[in-house]
């Protein structure tokens, strides 16, 4: 048990992030779970109160990409709290559409959240991190961050731009004491999929040469649901890498994301290409 062992989870009112919170609760974090609308904090209360770890929850209004109020937020976690040992970055949504129809500023939109608001929130603990000579950091990306998926274009950009960062950013603190990871999960049964998912609105627009396989691929999404996992496995790897002292960068997790990784490492890339245009039914 961590007893007195402080986390700061992201994006919390649903999905990885309430099934993170509940589950650092459990092993002895106190835990600082944050959500933009506090006004969703219904199912973590719920699932905390069930789980009997609701007075190890201090739930707080935190907006990823309000970047300037979030130094102010942390040092007031600090003021209460003595610290910040792990902080889960799990925030996000996906953006959904073909490139060609997808603007600017909704790609933009995409980066704001999935990547400088891990980015912020990062820069936002290091100073206390590196007061503490201690700290995880834990960057919830996915398996979007190694293989780019058709339609996911933007998604993809910023989670591999997370990578990158993370990668880099990892050797710099790691004599201090700080360590950052990189978690990625493939396909997992949470709101990413129906309420937090961005479909391009050039994507709906009935003039966008792509109508016809952006519905294809609407429905391959549909009927892959069945396919998705539970959350709950996230969750707990996520815990796991907490208590970890000496975590690996990468930890892919789900039996689709492994097979992604595997295909793309052994199949020749015109070959790969074909198949997962045809797989997602995106090819003429
Ligand atoms: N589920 C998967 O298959 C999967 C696979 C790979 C990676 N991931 C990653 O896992 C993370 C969590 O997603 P999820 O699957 O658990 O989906 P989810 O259930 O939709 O949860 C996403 C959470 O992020 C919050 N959020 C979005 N924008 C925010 C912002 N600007 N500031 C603060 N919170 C914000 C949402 O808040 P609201 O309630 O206010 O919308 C929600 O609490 C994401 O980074 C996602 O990319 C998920």
């Amino acid at each position: 048990m961590a007893e007195d062992k402080v986390a700061l989870v992201t994006g919390s009112s649903s999905g990885i992030g309430l099934l993170t919170a509940v589950e650092l609760a459990l092993n002895g974090h106190r835990v600082v779970a944050t959500m933009r609308n506090l006004e969703n904090r219904g199912r973590l209360e719920e699932a905390a109160h069930k789980a009997g770890v609701r007075d190890r929850l201090d739930l707080r209004r935190l907006d990823i990409t309000e970047f300037d109020s979030l130094p102010g937020a942390v040092d007031a976690i600090v003021r209460d709290h003595g610290r910040v040992d792990v902080l889960v970055n799990n925030a996000g949504f996906s953006s959904a559409g073909f490139g060609e129809d997808m603007q600017l500023h909704e790609i933009r939109d995409q980066l704001e959240t999935n990547f400088f608001g891990s980015v912020a929130m990062t820069k936002a603990v290091l100073p206390i991190m590196r007061k503490q000579k201690a700290g995880h950091i834990i960057q919830v990306s996915s398996i979007s961050g190694r293989v780019a998926p058709p339609m996911l274009g933007a998604y993809s950009a910023s989670k591999f731009a997370l990578e990158g960062w993370s990668e880099s950013v990892r050797i710099e603190v790691h004599s201090l004491g700080i360590r950052v990871v990189l978690v990625e999960p493939g396909s997992y049964d949470t709101d990413i999929w129906t309420r937090n998912v961005k479909v391009a609105a050039g994507a709906l627009d009935p003039a966008s040469p792509n109508k016809e396989r952006s519905q294809r691929f609407a429905e391959f999404v549909k009927s892959s649901a069945k396919h998705r996992r539970d959350a709950r496995e996230v969750a707990k790897l996520i815990v796991r890498v907490a208590h970890d002292p000496n975590p690996k960068l990468r930890y892919l997790i789900g039996g689709d994301a492994k097979l992604q990784i595997w295909l793309k490492r052994i199949l020749p890339w015109r070959k790969y290409e074909r198949m997962i245009a045809k797989a997602v039914k995106i090819d003429q």
